[in-house]
């Protein structure tokens, strides 16, 4: 597993006040898109081009364009979706695939209550969008899902990370390969299965306690 923390003051900076008890929802949700967008330049460094041919007003010219096929995008349920706008703006034409996720927060187990994605992902890079990596076991239960259609190249992005996460994550891929993308590796998490300091509930933040 690849893991890289992007070290930048803006995140750092951006993060500061997402994390803060005080930052209220539309400033927290304005927030997450900017990150994400941050992010999403670290994660799809590896994005497949292909060769294409222009004409700029002066000269013709070479460059790359987003190969077929298309990127597949697939934001976690709920809180992955507040990452979604962020990231498509950078990858426009890139598709959407949909998991929906819900840890219980006894048992700390995920459990899936969504999934729309295609049939076929050998030869789809997927980019998984969740906030939080906590336990690691909504991420796992993702990229599986994704492994179990074929995929073969995945990157998460996610923002925050707790170090036991990370490592239950790379134990359950046994060797498969996975790329991760952070905001910030924290300290720990908590007897509740919180990450340390943290943010708090993401998907409370964003969309409210439901
Ligand atoms: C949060 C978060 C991750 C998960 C992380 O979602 O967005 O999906 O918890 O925890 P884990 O690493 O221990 O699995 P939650 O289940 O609270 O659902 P929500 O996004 O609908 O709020
Ligand atoms: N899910 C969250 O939203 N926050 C955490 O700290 C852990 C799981």
């Amino acid at each position: 597993m690849r893991v890289h923390v992007a070290d930048h003051p803006l995140i750092t900076h951006k993060l500061t006040v997402l994390r803060d008890v005080d930052t209220p929802s539309p400033v927290f949700r304005a927030l997450v898109e900017e990150l994400m967008t941050l992010l999403a330049y670290e994660g799809t460094r590896g994005v497949r081009v292909e060769p294409v041919d222009i004409v700029t007003p002066v000269s013709p010219a070479r460059g790359v364009r987003i190969a077929d096929p298309k990127p597949l995008i697939v934001p976690i349920l709920r809180a992955g979706l507040g990452m979604l706008d962020g990231m498509v703006k950078l990858l426009p034409t890139a598709e959407v695939g949909f998991l929906g996720m819900a840890r219980d927060e006894e048992t700390l187990q995920p459990t899936t209550y969504a999934e729309r994605l295609p049939e076929d992902l050998s030869d789809r890079q997927c980019f998984v969008l969740d906030p939080m990596l906590a336990t690691g076991g909504s991420l796992t239960a993702a990229i599986e899902f994704l492994f179990a259609r074929g995929a073969v190249d995945v990157t998460a992005i996610c923002i925050l990370a707790a170090p036991e996460g990370l490592r239950a994550v790379e134990q359950a891929l046994h060797g498969r390969e996975v790329t991760v993308v952070l905001g910030a590796l924290d300290e720990r998490l908590n007897e509740h299965g919180y990450i340390v300091p943290g943010l708090g509930d993401a998907g409370d933040r964003l969309y409210g306690t439901v």
